[in-house]
């Protein structure tokens, strides 16, 4: 007896920001499940060294350029997966971020927050970072009757954090339009849900959370107290969930949700 809810070998799925650390571990995992998959990004050296690690490991990847912030980058990566590996059936927006000029600085003044800085935010995890590409790659899943769709949100996006006032917003925008779409498409065939991540430590939060010595900032330590388990995550930890939602077997009744990885951070009131 075997047990294939979780087998994607009928899949092609691309991961957009699958150059980064998270979207990168996520292309790993759909991969070890059997998952065809496109790891796009700007970043080339960074989308080929994941693709090397899934060929490695026994997977099949291509490394696609891609520029969330570009109608043509997108349609044009689109369309060379769907020729290369076969139509796109999941999708992983996990481009995203936040920018130090959109972060309120302890004690200054929220009136003063740069509009500039507001709206690349919001471009870059709503729009570029969710929006574009579920329109774009959607096509491709309308046409076929089947997809899956996920968005990397934030638990900020639910409980807004202090300081990171525009980035919490534009992934809260992220959950909303997730649940919108997840009805829209919801007799297509294609459902849509998202994720919602914790800390998990990487390039852009390294220096919020520790010092150069590995030690941890006050911040560090404020959020782990404030986390039931006490740590932090580890990319690998987001696989199972991306695997279940990916799975049309797995996940075939499971539309507009928001699964929150993130170690109990967000169960705990004081
Ligand atoms: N790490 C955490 O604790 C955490 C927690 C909650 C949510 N998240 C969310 O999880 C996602 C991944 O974050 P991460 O920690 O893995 O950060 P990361 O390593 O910096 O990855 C972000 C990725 O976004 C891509 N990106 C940025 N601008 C882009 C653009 N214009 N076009 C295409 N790709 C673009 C980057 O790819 P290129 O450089 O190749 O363009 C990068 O690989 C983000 O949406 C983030 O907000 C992270």
């Amino acid at each position: 007896m075997s047990n294939d809810l979780f087998n994607l070998e009928n899949e092609t799925a691309v991961v957009i920001g699958g150059t980064g650390i998270l979207g990168g571990a996520i292309a790993e995992g759909l991969a070890r499940s059997g998952a065809k998959v496109a790891v796009v990004g700007r970043s080339e050296e960074r989308g080929n060294e994941r693709v090397r690690a899934i060929e490695e490991a026994g997977g099949t990847a291509i490394f696609h350029f891609g520029d969330v912030s570009s109608v043509e980058s997108l349609t044009a990566a689109r369309d060379a997966i769907n020729d290369q590996l076969g139509k796109v059936s999941v999708l992983v927006n996990s481009a995203g971020g936040n920018r130090a000029d959109a972060t309120l600085p302890p004690g200054s003044d929220f009136c003063k927050l740069p509009l500039d800085a507001w709206r690349g935010v919001f471009d870059l995890n709503l729009v570029g970072g969710a929006l574009l590409p579920c329109q774009i790659f959607g096509e491709t899943m309308l046409e076929a009757g089947r997809g899956s769709i996920i968005n990397i949100a934030s638990m900020s996006g639910i409980i807004p954090l202090s300081r990171v006032v525009a980035y919490s917003a534009a992934k809260a925008a992220v959950i909303n339009l997730t649940l919108f779409l997840s009805r829209e498409w919801a007799t297509r065939g294609i459902r849509v849900n998202a994720i919602s991540p914790g800390f998990f430590p990487g390039e852009q939060n390294r220096a919020l959370l520790f010092n150069e010595d590995g030690t941890y900032t006050e911040r560090g330590n404020q959020i782990l107290s404030h986390t039931p388990m006490e740590r932090f995550g580890e990319p690998q930890e987001l696989e199972g969930v991306v695997v279940w939602l990916a799975s049309e077997k797995a996940a075939s009744f499971v539309t507009g949700q928001n699964i929150v990885v993130d170690g109990g951070f967000g169960s705990i009131t004081i």
